[in-house]
Order: structure tokens, then C-alpha cells, then sequence
């Protein structure tokens, strides 16, 4: 079996979710029915729906039957949105609640259905016609069922509970410095496809190759035979712009359930942020066929450099929370996504950190489009249970699920595996799991972690000597010298920074807080010249890093977060966004937009 083939095949050994079907690459290339909408909505704080069967969606039959819900004269919620936003008594609501709505179908022959979800935070449990189908764990990726057989031909019922309840041994756990909005964030779709369709897919060029492209498929349902002489039944990836047509796997038998691959010669522009280019790609197997937008490019590390299609880059980076501007709450269209990355792109940035977790499909898709590279993590944040092997195989899925729905992405570069997790055995140990999965499921991209555990020897050095560095191809520094601890934004200037492993640095986080339009003198807390000199300062101070490969100061926006409690300043918000949530633009937002236009200028 080819090793593209034995790479993808692990890919299914960790699935988070009871029952949830294989996931489904690419749906928006697919035929589709959208339940997005109005959902009747019950807040159940006590989670009284389960024992009281909610998922039934009963009525009563007579006037004497005891039904105590009725979703239809419930209120209503937006899908997809979380439901803090939607409505003021929500704001601070975690727990149980229940979603319902009715769609009807014509089902067809020969065709298969599933139940698609974006995200649900954090725990959905999905029913169709009181028919329980399963559940999914994660708040930030794509799960799907297959209800085929459990789908009725005109009026269906479909009823979700979500409940984004913290749990100390989920991922991510208690603390977070975001808010924990819930809901059915991201949209539901009713997917239609062939009874054998194309699963997964991945069009890529080969590690460090500009001119071979490894072509890896599955397929799911009943195995094709050759239909006929032409062998128009076999999987073929078309390149029409590359003039590729290429058949995948034995000509003989194309099995299910496992991945067909094949490569093949081609000389794609390769894909920058400078130069965008993506290339119609469709993927054509039996009655199916999919269209994609693929980039082409390499990327990789040598020695502390990180190159982009063999050449050195310099990261010009920026931390962006999956918010949207303006409206708040959970970013979710491509409009959000657009406002954001635009605000990027007039920053002068050629990257985006997205954090702390998966955001939004169309946001990864949007960035191989507009031109920006990507830093794409998984929820491991701060304390976590790292002993317990469930959260382990939380951490995982998730994992595995953000890399089945991205692989395809030229614009995404690193995968990060965690964020200012504290240093102890389990935790190396966790980590060093992640890695290793991390490499088996993509060994194409660079991995990545934030650690924010430097040491100072004294007032003039700093020192990153995080064991988890050894398990990575690039080190994330997070450090806030002139914000927290006693260093103030001066102190920078004398800060001399070394670090344990020879490998290229992304300072993954720095930044100070204050709400647009405070002023003061550059002394005063909180106000734009305290964050803007701050800025001038580290600066400086990360230009002398000689291992310094990109940066993504914190945060491109001002976002919620339930630990940011300083009335009349933060009110709810971390307030070190660069833009405030009304898209105002602080001092600090012009500094580094004059240090990244001079970036851009420079020769490497
Ligand atoms: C941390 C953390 C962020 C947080 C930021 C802050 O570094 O990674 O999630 O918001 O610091 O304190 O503002």
C-alpha cells in the first residue's frame, strides 16, 4: 500500500463521537439542504428534556394527556449563532438547550443522506423523528450522521440538545479567557450523495516537491467495478488548468473505506500570499463528482528559517478570536470572516493566528483566497486534564477532524497542537502524543505549540527552555514583558531572549490592553499610548531575536471574555484588541502597520 495511502488510513482511529459518521470532505461543493434558519428553543438548566423524552417532540392526544414542553410555541434561536448573543438573558447561560425544527425531503433513489453540522459547543445530541442518531464532544468542528435509513419521505423532525457546560477533563477545560457562547454556532446542512461517494480526499504536492502532486482518496459505500472499457466509473482527480486527468488506485476493484492514491507530474504556480493562485481540482468517482479551489505550495523549516516554496519568509503575523465585528458573538459567515481578514490584510499582515480553536470553514477557505497564511489550533489551553486518556483522545479528534477538514488548504502552514499549557510529565507527555498523531495525520505542514513558560535569569535575559519544543518544528513564544509581571514596556530594550532549541520562533502572542479612545500618557494604564508604546518597545526588543521567523501580537480585535471584569474599561471585553469590536482603530494598531510595511520591504 502506498504511503499516502497508510498516512490517511490513521486517520480514523480516534472518533469522538458516539455513533457520528465518517466526516465528509467539502461539503460545500455538495448538494445540500440547508436547516439553517428559525429553531424552536427550550433553555432546560436541569436538563429535565431527557427524562422527559423532549427529542419525542410529543403533543398531546387528548386533553387530559401531561406534555410539559411544546417547542412550537417555544422561543426562537437563529441557526447557525450562539445563543449568548441572540438574546440578553442568555448572555452569561451555560447549560442545556434544546433545538428543534421541521424540514421535509423527497427521498430519491440511489442516494444517501447525512445530518451536517459546522459546530455545536460543546456537547450535541442529535435525534431525527425521536429516532436518537448520536452525539459529538468538541465545540469547534464538523460532525455528521448518516440518517439514510432513519429520514422520512416529506415531514422530519430533527431535535439537537447542545450544551456547553465546562468540564475540568474537556477540551478546553474550565478556564478560558474567551467566551463559552453556545449553540448550533456554525450551519446544519442536509448533505445528499451517491451511494458510493468520495469521503476525503487530499490534492497536495508532494513534502518538499514543487512539481509532483500526491493524489490520496477514499470512498465510501458500495465498491466500484469498472462499469465499462472507458473506465469512466474509476476515481479521477482533473486538473483541467494543469492539464492532469489521473486515475487512482487498481483498476481491477476500487475499494471502500480505504484510500486510493496515485501521483502525478505537474508544474502548478505555486500558491503566496503575495500570489494566491488556487486551481479548479474535481474529483470525480462513479455517480460523484466534487469541485475544489486547490493552492499549491511547500512548506518547511531550515535550521531557524521557515520557507515558503524554498524561499525564507518572514511571518507578519496577527491572533484573531473567531468574533464577529460589530454584531459580537461567534463568527460565523464569510462576511464576518471578510471584515476580519480584510482589517488584516490593512494591518500589513501575511498571516493570521486563529485562536484557540478551528474557526470557521469558509475562514480557512477565505485565507487561501485573499492571501494569508495560517496558524490553525486545537483547544488545548492553559490546565487540562492531562492524565486522563479520554481527554487525551478529546484532544485528538478534534485534532483529526480540523486536519480532515483543512488538508486541502494551501494557506493553512502550521498546526498547533496547544496553548500555555503548564510544563509537567503528563503534559510533555500529552503533547508529545499530539506530535506524533499530528505528523502521521499530515506530514506536509509544520507543528507548532504557544508556550508562554520563559524564565528570567535577570532583568536583561530571557530564556524559553519548554521541554515541548523538542516534540515541534517551530516554537510559539507567548510573552507580555511591559504588560504582566513587574517589567514595564521600557524594560524591553535591555531584554536579551534564548531559546532551548535551534528552531525557527513565532512570538505567538504580546500586547497590552485599552479601550479605543482612552488616553493618557504613555505611563497610564490602559489607554492607547500605554498599548502603543508598548508595542514601540517590544518591537525592538523581538528584532534582536535572531531566530524570530513571524509574529502574531495579540489580537487583531477586542473580543468577550467572562474573566475581563474592569468596569468602565474592559466590561466583559479584553480590551488588547488593535480594533475595538466597532472597528475602531488604536494608536497601536498604526505602529504596527508602519513596522510591517517596512517588514514587507525587506530582502531576505
Ligand atoms: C494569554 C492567552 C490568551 C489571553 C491573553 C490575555 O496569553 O493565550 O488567550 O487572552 O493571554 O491575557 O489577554
Amino acid at each position: 500500500m502506498r504511503r499516502g495511502a497508510v498516512v490517511l488510513l490513521v486517520l480514523y482511529a480516534f472518533r469522538l463521537s458516539a455513533e457520528t459518521a465518517p466526516l465528509i470532505a467539502n461539503v460545500g461543493a455538495r448538494k445540500t439542504f440547508s436547516l439553517d434558519g428559525v429553531w424552536n428553543t427550550i433553555v432546560d438548566p436541569y436538563e429535565t428534556g431527557l427524562s422527559s423524552h423532549f427529542y419525542e417532540n410529543a403533543k398531546p392526544k387528548t386533553k387530559s394527556d401531561l406534555v410539559e414542553y411544546d417547542f412550537d410555541h417555544s422561543p426562537k434561536l437563529k441557526v447557525p449563532g450562539d445563543w449568548n448573543s441572540q438574546r440578553e438573558s442568555l448572555l452569561f447561560y451555560e447549560g442545556p438547550m434544546w433545538y428543534q425544527r421541521y424540514f421535509s425531503y423527497q427521498k430519491r433513489e440511489h442516494m444517501r443522506a447525512f445530518l451536517y453540522f459546522g459546530a455545536a459547543n460543546y456537547l450535541a445530541r442529535v435525534w431525527l423523528n425521536g429516532k436518537k442518531l448520536g452525539e459529538h464532544m468538541g465545540g469547534f468542528t464538523p460532525f455528521d450522521f448518516e440518517v439514510t435509513d432513519q429520514i422520512s419521505d416529506g415531514e422530519n423532525s430533527v431535535v439537537v440538545e447542545v450544551d456547553n457546560t465546562r468540564h475540568a477533563e474537556g477540551v478546553p477545560s474550565i478556564h478560558t479567557d474567551w467566551w463559552n457562547y453556545g449553540g448550533l454556532t456554525r450551519s446544519v446542512e442536509l448533505v445528499e450523495v451517491p451511494e458510493t461517494f468520495v469521503e476525503d480526499y487530499s490534492v497536495q504536492l508532494a513534502k518538499g516537491s514543487t512539481d509532483q502532486i500526491l493524489i490520496s482518496l477514499k470512498l465510501n459505500g458500495i465498491p466500484l467495478f469498472p462499469a465499462n472499457a472507458k473506465g469512466e466509473m474509476a476515481p479521477t482527480v482533473i486538473i483541467p488548468e494543469l492539464f492532469v486527468k489521473e486515475q487512482c488506485g487498481d483498476m481491477q476493484r476500487f475499494g471502500v473505506g480505504e484510500y486510493l492514491s496515485c501521483s502525478v507530474r505537474a508544474k502548478p504556480e505555486l500558491w503566496s500570499p503575495e500570489k494566491p493562485r488556487l486551481y479548479h481540482v474535481i474529483i470525480a468517482a462513479g455517480e460523484d463528482h466534487i469541485a475544489d479551489r486547490i493552492g499549491f505550495r511547500t512548506i518547511q523549516t531550515r535550521g531557524t528559517q521557515i520557507l515558503l516554496n524554498g524561499k525564507p519568509i518572514f511571518l507578519r503575523g496577527i491572533c484573531l478570536h473567531e468574533e464577529a465585528p460589530f454584531r459580537g458573538g461567534r463568527a460565523f459567515s464569510e462576511e464576518d470572516d471578510r471584515t476580519l481578514f480584510t482589517w488584516a490584510k490593512e494591518l500589513g499582515a501575511n498571516f493570521v493566528r486563529l485562536a484557540h480553536y478551528p474557526h470557521n470553514e469558509a475562514m480557512v477557505r477565505l485565507a487561501d483566497q485573499m492571501g494569508l497564511l495560517v496558524w490553525d489550533e486545537v483547544p488545548v489551553y492553559w490546565e487540562m486534564d492531562f492524565q486522563n486518556p479520554a481527554t487525551l483522545e478529546n484532544a485528538k479528534a478534534q485534532l483529526q477532524d480540523v486536519i480532515t477538514r483543512d488538508h486541502n488548504r494551501a494557506a493553512v502552514a502550521l498546526w498547533s497542537l496547544s496553548n500555555e499549557t503548564p510544563i509537567s510529565p503528563a503534559r510533555n507527555a500529552f503533547l508529545k502524543s499530539m506530535a506524533e498523531y499530528a505528523r502521521q495525520l499530515d506530514n506536509t505542514r509544520l507543528i507548532t505549540s504557544a508556550s508562554d513558560k520563559a524564565e528570567h535569569p535577570d532583568d536583561e535575559h530571557a530564556a524559553l527552555n519548554d521541554p515541548l519544543g523538542e516534540y515541534l518544528d517551530v516554537i510559539g513564544l507567548n510573552e507580555y514583558v511591559g504588560w504582566y509581571g513587574k517589567y514595564r514596556p521600557a524594560d524591553a530594550d535591555k531584554m536579551q531572549w534564548t531559546f532551548k532549541y535551534p528552531k525557527p520562533v513565532i512570538v505567538s502572542e504580546f500586547g497590552g490592553g485599552a479601550p479605543y479612545g482612552m488616553h493618557g500618557d504613555k505611563d497610564t494604564r490602559f489607554t492607547e499610548e500605554y498599548q502603543a508604546n508598548l508595542y514601540e518597545h517590544q518591537l525592538g526588543m523581538l528584532q534582536k531575536i535572531p531566530a524570530l521567523a513571524g509574529m502574531t501580537p495579540w489580537i487583531l480585535m477586542d473580543f468577550r471574555s467572562p474573566r475581563r471584569t474592569l468596569v468602565g474599561i474592559q466590561d466583559y471585553y479584553n480590551r488588547k484588541g488593535l480594533i475595538s469590536d466597532r472597528g475602531q482603530r488604536k494608536q497601536a494598531f498604526y505602529v504596527l502597520q508602519k513596522f510591517y510595511q517596512e517588514k514587507a520591504q525587506e530582502k531576505h
